[in-house]
């Protein structure tokens, strides 16, 4: 018979990657400000998925210290594509230049300081977007996310077990928009820890 490990938590959480010292330090940025960021193993999850897509224009959309954007930066660079990540505050947008400029990451990536409700829906094309701002802006950003991603790309949707994410959930399994996959997730040092992510391609 079959058998699970006796703590899985404690299990995955062993097996979570490594976090190199530029991922250490802006997680300890952010979280001495209480801004809360994705973690290694959500991170790793984006730069895999730009990879295996063969990604090279990808939108972020909630930038903070830049802690999410390294590891889809990182992807941009290897694959000499751009990703243009915004965050509606000023303070955070300069801080996230800084640390990925020290990163190396300062071509690979363009910080935009805007109201993602705002953005001009005009050629977006994005391969990838990835959703990481407050959720009660998610059902009205699902418009914007679904305009700016060419036919085939994918959307990613962080925190969506929040309460304030249920009316987009339900819009993206039902809009007949994006095939949609919602997963409830134990993602080590994750804010919280078990959080749901969506995945969904542009039909
Ligand atoms: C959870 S943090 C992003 C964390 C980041 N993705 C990471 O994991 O490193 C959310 C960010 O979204 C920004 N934000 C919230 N609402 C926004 C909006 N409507 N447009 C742009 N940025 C927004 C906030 O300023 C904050 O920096």
């Amino acid at each position: 018979m079959p058998r699970v490990v006796a703590d899985p938590e404690a299990y995955f959480r062993i097996l979570a990657p490594e976090r190199m010292e530029a991922e250490l330090d802006l997680a300890l940025q952010a979280h001495e400000r209480g801004v809360p960021v994705i973690g290694p193993v959500m991170g790793r999850l984006l730069e895999l998925l730009c990879r295996v897509m063969g990604a090279g224009r990808v939108l972020e959309l909630g930038t903070a210290v830049g802690y999410s954007t390294l590891f889809l930066g990182r992807a941009m660079r290897d694959a000499r594509g751009l990703l243009l990540s915004v965050d509606m505050h000023e303070a955070h947008c300069r801080e996230a230049r800084g640390n990925l400029e020290r990163e190396g990451l300062g071509d690979s990536c363009l910080v935009v300081c805007a109201d993602a409700r705002t953005l001009p829906l005009g050629k977006g094309n994005f391969d990838l977007v990835f959703l990481d701002v407050d959720q009660r802006y998610y059902l009205e950003l699902e418009p914007v996310c679904h305009a700016l991603l060419r036919p085939g790309g994918l959307l990613v949707a962080d925190n969506t077990s929040f309460v304030d994410a249920h009316a987009f959930n339900v819009l993206l399994r039902d809009g007949g928009r994006f095939d949609a996959v919602n997963l409830f997730a134990f993602l080590p040092n994750h804010a919280p820890e078990q959080d749901g992510i969506c995945l969904a391609r542009k039909k």
